[in-house]
């Protein structure tokens, strides 16, 4: 998809996140109460990372930067963190955390994922996106973006919400009212990224957690070398 109506939903997205927050913070009260454990699973997924030496590491929609600690406690030695996103507010909250914490090496990018290969430059050892995929429209997209920009055999941790499958479909409907609020919308939320991204990258380790309305997996880029 693209033109008007994805225009349309990148500007909603600045609103949500941007203006709005009061909406955003109201649904994540609504997640916590329903036992959805956000946080929890955030930690848990950088966890199940590998070591890495000296990684460049980009993270996707890095909204505010909550993934920053873990990625600065995992990887100390890190060469280079770099956070895009595509709502300049989510930025400068991401760029107050970085400064509050004395973080060399972050450096932040107002872009739309869609279009990050033609912004930045050389490859990264490992990609990280959490709870943003589902809310992006035309997410595929990222996902190729994501297979250009990683080095030969580097790595991808997604970490995100989908649909109920089985008897637990009745609930999509309540999921996906949820995720409206979010930004995300009936196409963006239906989206089969996970088997999407099992088509281009190897899959190297998955989870489905909260009766499977999220999941995290990781990722490896396949080599190109024979
Ligand atoms: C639910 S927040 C998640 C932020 C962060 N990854 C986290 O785990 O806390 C979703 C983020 O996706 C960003 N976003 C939405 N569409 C985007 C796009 N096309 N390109 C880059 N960022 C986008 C929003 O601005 C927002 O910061």
């Amino acid at each position: 998809m693209t033109g008007l109506s994805e225009t349309i939903n990148n500007e909603e997205i600045r609103r949500i996140y941007g203006e709005n927050t009061r909406t955003y913070e109201m649904i994540l009260r609504i997640y916590k109460i329903l036992g959805v454990r956000l946080s929890k699973w955030r930690a848990q997924a950088f966890e199940h990372l590998p070591v890495l030496s000296n990684p460049r590491i980009l993270d996707v929609a890095c909204g505010t930067g909550a993934n920053f600690d873990y990625l600065t406690e995992k990887y100390p030695d890190f060469q280079e963190i770099v956070g895009i996103d595509y709502t300049p507010q989510m930025l400068a909250r991401a760029k107050k955390r970085i400064n509050e914490n004395d973080w060399d090496g972050i450096n932040l990018k107002l872009i739309d994922a869609k279009k990050m290969t033609s912004v930045l430059k050389g490859k990264f050892d490992l990609v990280v996106s959490t709870y943003s995929l589902s809310i992006i429209p035309n997410s595929p997209v990222v996902l190729k973006e994501i297979n250009k920009i990683l080095r030969d055999k580097g790595f991808v941790m997604l970490l995100d919400c989908q649909k109920f499958e089985g008897f637990l479909r009745i609930f999509n409907p309540i999921a996906i009212f949820l995720s409206k609020k979010l930004g995300g919308n009936e196409e963006t939320y239906s989206v089969p990224v996970r088997e999407i991204a099992s088509e281009i990258f190897n899959p190297i380790h998955g989870r489905l957690l909260y009766s499977g309305l999220f999941y995290e997996c990781v990722f490896r880029k396949r080599s190109s070398r024979k």
